[in-house]
Formats: C-alpha cells, structure tokens, sequence
C-alpha cells in the first residue's frame, strides 16, 4: 500500500461523504435494498444488550441505528474512519440520534490496535477500498474476543446472469474507488471459523461472518 493510495481514497470520500452525495452513493449502491442488507449484517453479529462493538470505516454511521437497537444504551459502539467529511456525517447522524455511546476515532483502519476489546466488529462496503485491507481485516479479527463474531459485508464481481451488471459494477466502483478484484471472501475464509456466508441482490453483494481461529498452545 503507498501512501497515495490512502490520500486517493480520502480525497474520493472527502469529496462524496457529504449527505446529499452520500444519500446518492447509497441509493445507487443499494437500490433500495439497503435497510435490509445492513440489518442482516448486524443480526449476525449475534450482539446483546450492553456488548462493546467496532464499525472499521463507518463512514457516515449508516450501521449505527442498526447498532444501537443490538447493543442499546448500556452498550458501546466505537466507528473507525478516516475520512474527516465521512466522520462529520457519523458526528451528524450521534447528535441527531442524541446516542451518548459512540466513540468516533480518525485513523487508518489498517493501523487499529485493538486486543479482543469488543464483542463484535463489522465492516460493510469498506474492504475493497481500503487500501491495506489485508491489514485491516486482521486487525479487526484481532479486536474481538474468543467466540465472538466479526462480520464482512461488501460488494462482489456479478456472477451468472448478473454478469449484464458488470459495465455499471466497474462504473460505480470507479466512483467509490472501490476494487472488486480483491479476494475478501477467501481472505475471511482463511482467517475465520464457524463461517456463515450469504449472497444479497442476485449475488452482487455478500455477507460473511465468523468467529477467529483458535490459535493452538504448543506443550
Ligand atoms: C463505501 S464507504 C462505506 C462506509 C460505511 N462502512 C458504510 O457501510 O456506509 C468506505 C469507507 O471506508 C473508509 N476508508 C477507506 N480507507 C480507509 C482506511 N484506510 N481507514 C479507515 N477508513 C477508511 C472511507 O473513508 C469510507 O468512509
């Protein structure tokens, strides 16, 4: 990763993280499968009242309202980003929800020191564009405690007879500086266990969850 990759990548989300662009993104994104896709991401979670959990590049916090009814007020919710413009809209969306539980943090999502302090971590729409994303993902699998789950959400090549979506996948790639080519599900594959994997909007988006492998103590 070079570190222009990373300025890329803030200047594209400084430029479209403001609300009525972001409002945009999302409903080119999602075409109105959003609210249903995110609920399935945080329900798999399987978090509880009071639980601590991490958002790694929670942009605007639109996982937030969907945290928040998981954990409620006695638990804890910390977004990561590195965007200034996407973290003033996760600022916006706390104030406007008057959640006093939400921690929000500025930094590389590939440099989070995090060990097993949460109950649960989740990254949707974010590991094909952060640019050490390989990084990222084990930091964030290292952020959870034994037999929790971490859980991946984000778009993927269309298969099958979605293939005809492909020109408008690469078009809105470009503009999210997102790179479907990246193996995020084979990543997760590799590094978790106890995985639950399924495929949203005829197989463009999916969902993937698991707990970390325990690592074995030699004698
Ligand atoms: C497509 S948006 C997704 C935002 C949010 N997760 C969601 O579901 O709406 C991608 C986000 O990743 C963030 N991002 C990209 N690279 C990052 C990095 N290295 N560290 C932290 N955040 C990063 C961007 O600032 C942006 O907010």
């Amino acid at each position: 990763m070079t570190r222009s990759e990373l300025e890329h990548v803030t200047r594209t989300y400084d430029r479209i993280g403001k609300r009525w662009a972001w409002n945009l993104v999302s409903l080119a994104g999602f075409q109105g499968w959003e609210s249903s896709i995110r609920r399935r991401a945080v329900e798999d979670l399987r978090l509880r009242s009071g639980d601590a959990v991490l958002d790694v590049a929670c942009g605007r916090g639109s996982n937030f309202p969907y945290l928040e009814d998981a954990v409620g007020r006695d638990g804890r919710i910390v977004g990561v980003d590195y965007s200034a413009q996407m973290l003033g809209g996760a600022e916006e969306r706390v104030a406007k929800g008057r959640w006093t539980n939400v921690e929000l943090v500025q930094k590389d999502a590939a440099e989070i020191d995090y060990s097993a302090s949460f109950d649960g971590a989740l990254c949707t729409i974010a590991m094909t564009v952060i640019p050490d994303w390989q990084r990222a993902l084990e930091a964030m699998i290292a952020a959870v405690g034994r037999g929790k789950r971490i859980v991946v959400m984000d778009g993927c090549r269309p298969s099958g007879l979605a293939r005809l979506g492909t020109p408008y996948a690469k078009f809105f790639s470009r503009i999210v500086a997102g790179n479907l080519d990246r193996d995020v599900i084979g990543e997760c594959r590799r590094l978790l266990t106890n995985i639950e994997e399924e495929r949203r909007m005829f197989g463009t988006y999916f969902i993937i969850s698991g707990e970390e492998i325990e690592s074995v103590e030699l004698p």
